[in-house]
């Protein structure tokens, strides 16, 4: 069964490659617990299969960053983009797709969150073993309050525009 709204999100692990020393995190993977990156905030997860893939690349997080200030003026305080990727790729893909200060790319690199959200998908076949849904969640204060999956390979529930709706 995949999370739902009115759901708490599950308590897990993601890592996040930090390019500047500062605040308690050191340059490299850090590790980050959902329950701190959620307390008190009104906050946006949003997941996809891959870094560096084109859909994900050119369309799913180039909205979300595109979008951030007007998230920023709906009360959101801050943007999360989940990949089943390693940190490292994770931190090549925000240099690439200069994301700083607008959304931190968060590493699930075993699926251990993703499969306790219950939102895997199953890319085997495609060489990419087993990744992530594209979904989009608003969470405030770590209960999921708006959620859009898209099931197929579309991106438009998922994407930044529906979930910038759905918040206007
Ligand atoms: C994409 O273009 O985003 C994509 C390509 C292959 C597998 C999953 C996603």
């Amino acid at each position: 069964m995949s999370i739902k709204i009115g759901d708490t999100l599950p308590e897990g692990t993601l890592m996040e490659y930090i390019e500047v020393e500062g605040e308690g995190c050191s340059v490299g993977p850090n590790a980050f617990k959902v329950s701190d990156l959620t307390a008190g905030k009104k906050v946006i997860f949003f997941g996809l299969p891959g870094a560096f893939t084109p859909g994900c690349s050119n369309f799913h997080l180039p909205g979300f960053v595109k979008h951030f200030d007007d998230f920023k003026a709906r009360g959101v305080d801050a943007i999360y983009c989940l990949s089943v990727n390693d940190a490292f790729v994770m931190g090549a893909w925000a240099r690439d797709q200069k994301t700083a200060g607008k959304v931190r790319l968060l590493a699930d690199g075993s699926g251990a969150f993703t499969k306790q959200l219950g939102l895997e998908l199953d890319l085997t076949t495609k060489g990419m073993g087993i990744r992530s849904q594209r979904y989009a969640m608003l969470v405030d204060k770590g209960v999921v309050k708006q959620l859009n999956i898209d099931a197929s390979g579309k991106i438009e529930a998922s994407g930044a525009e529906t979930l910038l709706k759905q918040l206007s």
